[in-house]
């Protein structure tokens, strides 16, 4: 009969530890571990695609949206806000006048009355800011314009930010009141100048009236003049081909 010998226990710790370190060879790779690629077919769930849909009702961070007539310009009872919700600083009507020469004067031009660069190249000719309508429209409908389009104006929701929409909003409302101010609403001494220079040619001569609210014209004639023709394609670079 054979006796084993009895395995001492340094032996066999010894033992442990080499297979323990051969098995460490045998290991799974993260790479290697069971997931999906994007886009994989899955059979776990019913509609067989592996990337599942958002819940309704996800918000993803700091995209909380709760203060509605800002992020909107419409008011809880879904009425368009009458006044811009943020303070208006002369740093947002700075922002604002930036945001509008950048972003609306190639079709709006700088003095709002719609003959902005584009238009003279053929797009689409917008209405003039200054026109009783548009005065009369509450600042949540400028916002909304912007943020959603009008029409054949496209949305700038994409392009500019919310708070300098709402500055573009304030530079609007400045450059109408620059065209429609009563004079006494100028301070005294602006309302000297105003009243030495006199009338421009073609105004009413009573500095009292609001310009464009009589019959004395068009709502949306400011003074602005026609557009010149601008040359047909091609035309301007005759002659050096
Ligand atoms: C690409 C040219 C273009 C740009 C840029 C543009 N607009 Fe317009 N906008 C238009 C046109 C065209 C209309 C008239 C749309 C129509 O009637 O189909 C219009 C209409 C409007 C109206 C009048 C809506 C009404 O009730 O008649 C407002 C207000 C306005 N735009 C504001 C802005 C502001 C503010 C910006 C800049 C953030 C801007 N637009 C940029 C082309 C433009």
């Amino acid at each position: 009969m054979v006796r084993l010998r009895p395995v001492a226990p340094r032996a066999l710790a010894l033992a442990v530890a080499v297979t323990a370190l051969g098995l460490g060879g045998c290991r799974l790779d993260m790479q290697d571990q069971p997931k999906y690629e994007p886009y994989e077919a899955s059979k776990f769930f019913p509609d067989g695609t592996s990337a599942r849909p958002i819940p309704p009702g996800t918000v993803a961070r700091s995209e909380l949206h709760e203060d509605q007539p800002y992020y909107t310009g419409f008011d809880a009872d879904d009425q368009l806000v009458r006044t811009i919700p943020i303070p208006v600083t002369r740093q947002v009507l700075e922002r604002g006048r930036f945001t509008y020469n950048a972003f609306c004067s190639p079709c709006h031009d700088r003095a709002g009355t719609g003959l902005g660069m584009i238009v003279r190249r053929g797009f689409k000719q917008p209405p003039t800011y200054h026109q009783d309508r548009l005065r009369q429209e509450p600042d949540g409908y400028f916002f909304d314009v912007i943020t959603n389009g009008f029409g054949q104006m496209p949305s700038y929701a994409a392009q500019i930010p919310v708070e300098d929409r709402w500055a573009a909003v304030a530079y609007v409302r400045a450059l109408q009141l620059s065209q429609h101010a009563r004079l006494a609403q100028l301070p005294a001494e602006d309302r000297e100048k105003a009243e030495e220079a006199g009338p421009l040619p073609g105004e009413s001569t009573d500095l009292t009236q609001l310009p464009g609210s009589g019959a004395e014209g068009p709502a949306d004639a400011v003074g602005h003049p026609a557009a010149p023709p601008y040359p047909e394609a091609g035309e301007a670079s005759e002659g050096e081909h």
